[in-house]
């Protein structure tokens, strides 16, 4: 199972200058709920923009895929250079940035899509999504975000 998990704003802003465009506690305890100690794949600079975050902190996940094109080691996570090793897990969340997000869409089996409430700037944004290859199967509102979970058809 492939589940593609991210925070956008109404016109698909997913980031700004290699961080989060916005700071929503609400979402961040939703996506932790959903992967913390679980199997992720993430691109480099999100692998980057994390770090900045958590410092010398572990990154709160199970089994770690970075995908990069660079020569590097990292203990205690599985550098990739291809996503093939990652498309093998049984159990798989995709956490992003959007070129990662782009390679795997069309393995989704899932979407789990927090659109955030507000106007903000940014530089980067989600790939298209064909939502016709989807059906619905959950939607949450609160004061902050609206939590959408896609199931693919
Ligand atoms: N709102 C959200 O839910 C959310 C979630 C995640 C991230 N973000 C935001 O997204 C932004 C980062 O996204 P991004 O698109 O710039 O970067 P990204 O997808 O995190 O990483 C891109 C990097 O991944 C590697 N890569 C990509 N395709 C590859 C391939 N086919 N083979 C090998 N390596 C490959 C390359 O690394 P090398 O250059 O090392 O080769 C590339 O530079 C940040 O602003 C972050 O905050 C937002």
């Amino acid at each position: 199972m492939i589940k593609l998990i991210w925070a956008q704003d109404k016109n698909g802003l997913i980031g700004a200058n290699n961080k989060m465009a916005w700071h929503c506690k609400e979402d961040l305890l939703y996506y932790k709920s959903l992967t913390q100690g679980q199997t992720v794949l993430l691109g480099y600079n999100n692998y980057v923009s994390l770090m900045g975050y958590y410092k010398d902190k572990p990154l709160p996940y199970g089994k770690i895929y970075l995908l990069t094109h660079r020569d590097i080691k990292i203990e205690g996570i599985n550098v990739i250079h291809s996503i093939d090793e990652a498309l093998k897990e049984d159990d798989l969340w995709v956490i992003g940035g959007a070129q990662i997000y782009k390679l795997m869409l069309e393995h989704a089996d899932y979407l789990y899509v927090s659109l955030i409430k507000g106007d903000y700037v940014g530089d980067t944004y989600f790939p298209e999504v064909c939502y016709d290859d989807y059906i619905l199967e959950s939607k949450r509102e609160s004061d902050v975000a609206t939590y959408l979970v896609y199931k693919r058809k």
